[in-house]
């Protein structure tokens, strides 16, 4: 009878919601119409902003190097971003939730471009990633378990991805790329937002193994973003950016995000302790000592204090700040900022 087999989904309006789930999907929905209303010309606003500044350039030739190395990895991280949230798009069986992710498809793209054309404007060609960049991409693009593609992307690669973007926003390197930043970390608080909002309804249909699966596959994540941490660390200094404020930053967004998620679950994140957070907490404190130059005897010290201890209180307004910039649309208004919730 395989004739009646079919990749339709008749079933995608079936599923039991609670109350909760219920409010989260319609969350997710607005994601989509929120992606629409507020979707940006990316070659109106480049051309506008490099119109503006007169040009893209940094006159100290080491600057531009580290920059164009970094957003190098933002570039290819973008397409693995585009290619993760189409996978989504097609595997998200309800409604609302494949409709967010769908939206984001369409603003990696955008984003993908942009960027291709910001460091082509800078004078940079892109050029193949080392290894710990692709290894934490591939994780994600290549794994089957939709928890770990939506945790790897949606919380993990984009609250590093924003960490970077408010840094480099912040020291303002290059004004036109000072001004994309707000564009884009508009758009990445979005997909923070479909993380946050359709993760708890994978977690709660997991069993302990698979949950604990996830743990490790978020550990790997981690590392592997550490490990290209302390590859960029030259051009992090050229910067003027201590690596170990891109981690802890990064942290408290994670555990913005993580923590929404593991509470609608019913899990304390913030008492949560396993050997994979405890030893990335102590392998931290070895890599990037707050204070640069610190002997290995006291940054070993740190490493055991912070194996043992329990992490920090979540704070969900980090993500805000990302969602708060005003950018103008392609329907031609000026958007102002609002809260991701
Ligand atoms: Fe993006
Ligand atoms: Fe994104």
């Amino acid at each position: 009878m395989g004739w009646f087999r079919t990749e339709l989904r008749y079933d995608m309006f079936d599923l039991a919601r609670s109350a909760d789930e219920a409010r989260r999907m319609v969350k997710c929905e607005s994601i989509y119409h929120r992606g629409q209303v507020l979707a940006w010309d990316g070659r109106d606003i480049l051309a506008e902003l490099i119109a503006q500044h007169g040009g893209v350039r940094i006159a100290d030739r080491t600057k531009a190097e580290a920059l164009s190395r970094i957003f190098n990895i933002i570039l290819w991280g973008e397409l693995a971003a585009w290619r993760i949230s189409a996978q989504l798009a097609d595997r998200l069986v309800p409604l609302e939730a494949k409709m967010a992710a769908t939206s984001q498809a369409f603003d990696e793209a955008r984003h993908f471009y942009v960027m291709h054309d910001y460091l082509r404007a800078l004078g940079f060609a892109p050029s193949r990633l080392d290894r710990a960049p692709q290894a934490l991409l591939d994780i994600v693009l290549d794994t089957d378990d939709l928890a770990v593609k939506l945790l790897g992307m949606q919380l993990m690669v984009e609250t590093i991805a924003l960490t970077l973007f408010q840094m480099v926003r912040e020291l303002d390197v290059e004004p036109v790329l000072t001004e994309l930043m707000r564009y884009f970390e508009r758009d990445e608080a979005r997909h923070v937002g479909l993380g946050m909002q359709y993760m708890p309804s994978l977690m709660a249909r997991m069993s302990k193994r698979a949950l604990l699966r996830m743990v490790t596959q978020q550990a790997r994540i981690i590392s592997w973003g550490m490990i290209e941490c302390w590859s960029l660390r030259k051009d992090f200094a050229a910067l003027g950016i201590n690596p170990r404020e891109i981690m802890d930053r990064a942290r408290k967004k994670q555990l913005a995000a993580l923590g929404e998620a593991y509470r609608a679950v019913g899990l304390d994140f913030d008492k949560m302790r396993n050997p994979a957070s405890m030893t990335i907490n102590a392998a931290l404190e070895l890599m990037f000592p707050p204070v640069d130059g610190t002997p290995l005897a006291t940054r070993a010290r740190s490493a055991w204090t912070a194996f043992w201890a329990v992490d920090e209180k979540v704070d969900k307004t980090e993500l805000d700040i990302h969602a708060g910039h005003a950018i103008k649309t392609a329907r031609g208004h000026v958007a102002t900022g609002e809260r991701v919730d």
